[in-house]
């Protein structure tokens, strides 16, 4: 069985569908802080399984220590986190408190019960004010928001315990931007209140929950002077975790990995892109710069090919296609 913790979330309820499809028996752990119940009937709806369920706080000593007792885990996907990064700048403890003790309580479980395979969401956030572009895995980290320090520390404290036990084996993904949704428009990405996420906003403009979208900065040190990302389809991320489960189960030792695709587009690349694709007008605004954004942020994909011959598949126009599908299905 593989243990998804956040499995109902974003990017987990994506990798449990993939899971459940390549055959694996799939456990979520998830307290439903920033996710739905009904994720469970979508995942089962699209795959025809449903998933085991533990509805527990990943931070509890004692429930996470029963679920290991009651479940023959072989891995952990360990997506359980809080992920607002304006919110991380406000609440650092919050954060720190949360992001550090869900990973800490699972990996003490982990070791206590002999399961020896992990893999972590990671960000490119820690690749901070990056000097060049593209990015690879082996360039200086170094974060500015509390939510990229969880992400950092995170990392560190995997590497730490892969160095002291000789059985344990980690992957450490580094996403990029996932945008998108599953074709099926049954599981998607579903913010509270104002996205604070290029996409997600561009879809409530689209489905007129918000007048305009506001492009933060357009003098950047770009093609256009919007600011430019690796914006990956949710689905490729969801196989690069099958990719990478399959690697940790065969391998020990932690290995850090970017799952990017490898191109970088601007905001309004992503405008145009969505205008074209869906046949949708989206009004948009020149705003002030965001605080803490980078101009450019684009992986070098290389070793997620080499490593665990995994490839993103879906181009911008799908990413576009299917965020919006989903959108329209949630707001209809
Ligand atoms: C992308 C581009 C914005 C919204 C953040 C976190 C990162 C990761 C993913 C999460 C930038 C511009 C955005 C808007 C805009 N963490 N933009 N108007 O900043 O690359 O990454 O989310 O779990 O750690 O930092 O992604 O989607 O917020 O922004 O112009 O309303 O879109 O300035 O250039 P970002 P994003």
């Amino acid at each position: 069985m593989i243990l998804l913790t956040g499995g109902a979330g974003y990017i987990g309820s994506h990798t449990a569908v993939e899971l459940i499809e390549a055959g694996y028996d799939v456990l979520i752990a998830d307290n439903f802080y920033n996710s739905r119940p009904e994720v469970l009937d979508a995942i089962e709806e699209i795959t025809g399984k449903r998933p085991a369920l533990e509805e527990i706080d990943v931070c509890d000593v004692e429930k996470v220590d029963a679920m290991f007792e009651k479940y023959d885990i072989e891995a952990v996907l360990h997506f359980a986190s809080y992920k607002a990064v304006g919110e991380s700048v406000e609440k650092p403890l919050m954060y720190y408190r949360n992001d550090l003790d869900t990973l800490i309580t699972v990996m003490e479980a982990m070791k206590k019960h002999g399961v020896n395979n992990l893999i972590f969401s990671s960000s490119a956030t820690v690749y901070g004010v990056p000097e060049t572009v593209p990015l690879v895995e082996g360039m200086p980290t170094g974060c500015t928001n509390p939510y990229g320090w969880t992400k950092y520390m995170s990392e560190q404290i995997i590497q730490d315990v892969c160095h002291a036990e000789a059985d344990m084996s980690a992957v450490i993904l580094r996403y990029f931007n996932p945008i998108g949704a599953h074709k099926s428009a049954l599981i998607g990405e579903r913010p509270n209140g104002v996205p604070n996420n290029l996409m997600p906003y561009i879809t409530q403009v689209a489905s007129g929950i918000r007048p305009h979208l506001n492009v933060f900065g357009d003098d950047y040190d770009t093609p256009d002077g919007t600011g430019v990302r690796d914006y990956i389809h949710v689905v490729d991320i969801a196989k690069g975790h099958i990719a990478a489960v399959q690697y940790a189960m065969s391998h020990k030792g932690a290995e850090v990995v970017n799952l990017g695709t490898g191109n970088g587009y601007s905001v309004l690349d992503i405008v145009k892109a969505f205008e074209r694709v869906n046949g949708i007008k989206i009004p948009y605004e020149i705003a002030p710069r965001r605080a803490g954004d980078i101009a450019q942020c684009y992986a070098d994909p290389t070793k997620a090919e080499k490593l665990l011959g995994w490839k993103a598949e879906e181009d911008l126009d799908a990413m576009c296609k299917d965020a919006w599908e989903w959108e329209k299905n949630i707001t209809k």
